[in-house]
């Protein structure tokens, strides 16, 4: 879970460069980490996309993102489950909703696509604009998990030789890690109480 507001390691590792763009939000058990980071897009080259990052207790962590498309929206959910002490099972999963095809488009401006066999050449009816979105979100959504798969499995050795430090020293930067672990007692048995932070 504090890989989702660990900065460093996410430009570092991952070669991408989110920055906090306002102080993240503690709200009880919700903790939201407010950022931005530059995303590469087939065809649209790099993209600048506010990302923000909820975990909702140690066990769910949400991603939000508006699309460059109108109306799409990446969501993505990580899972984690501990299995036994330095053993965690991470479950991901992915959706992409993608807006209505209208003007300027990738849809043909016929329907079927001019060389097809048979059908009238005009706009895309009703059910081939929501055929082609259907298809489009499912793409999008399969390309999104798998694309959330790589980066964990770019965590996965630094994870493998993780130590737990109670107090770990933190440099300039990393302050919202501070936050989290400050944020996360209140989910240990031998915390003194819930926190708001
Ligand atoms: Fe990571």
């Amino acid at each position: 879970m504090e890989n989702g507001v660990d900065f460093r390691h996410t430009a570092v590792l991952h070669g991408l460069d989110p920055r906090g763009t306002a102080p993240p939000d503690v709200d009880g058990p919700l903790l939201t980490v407010h950022r931005r980071t530059t995303t590469h897009f087939p065809g649209l080259g790099a993209v600048s996309l506010a990302q923000p990052v909820t975990p909702a207790g140690l066990g769910l962590m949400h991603l939000v993102a508006d699309l460059p498309e109108p109306g799409s929206t990446l969501r993505v959910w990580v899972l984690p489950t501990p299995l036994a002490p330095w053993r965690t099972r991470v479950r991901f999963a992915a959706t992409v909703s993608v807006g209505a095809p209208r003007g300027g488009s990738p849809l043909p401006e016929s329907w079927p696509p001019s060389g097809s066999s048979g059908g009238p050449s005009s706009r895309p009816s009703g059910w081939a604009r929501d055929a082609f979105t259907a298809a489009a979100a499912r793409a999008a959504s399969w390309v999104a998990l798998r694309a959330s798969v790589r980066i964990v499995k770019q965590d996965r050795p630094v994870l493998d030789h993780k130590r737990y430090l109670a107090q770990p020293r933190l440099v300039p930067g990393e302050r919202t890690i501070g936050l989290f672990g400050h944020w996360a007692r209140q989910f240990y048995p031998d915390a003194d109480g819930p926190e708001a932070g």
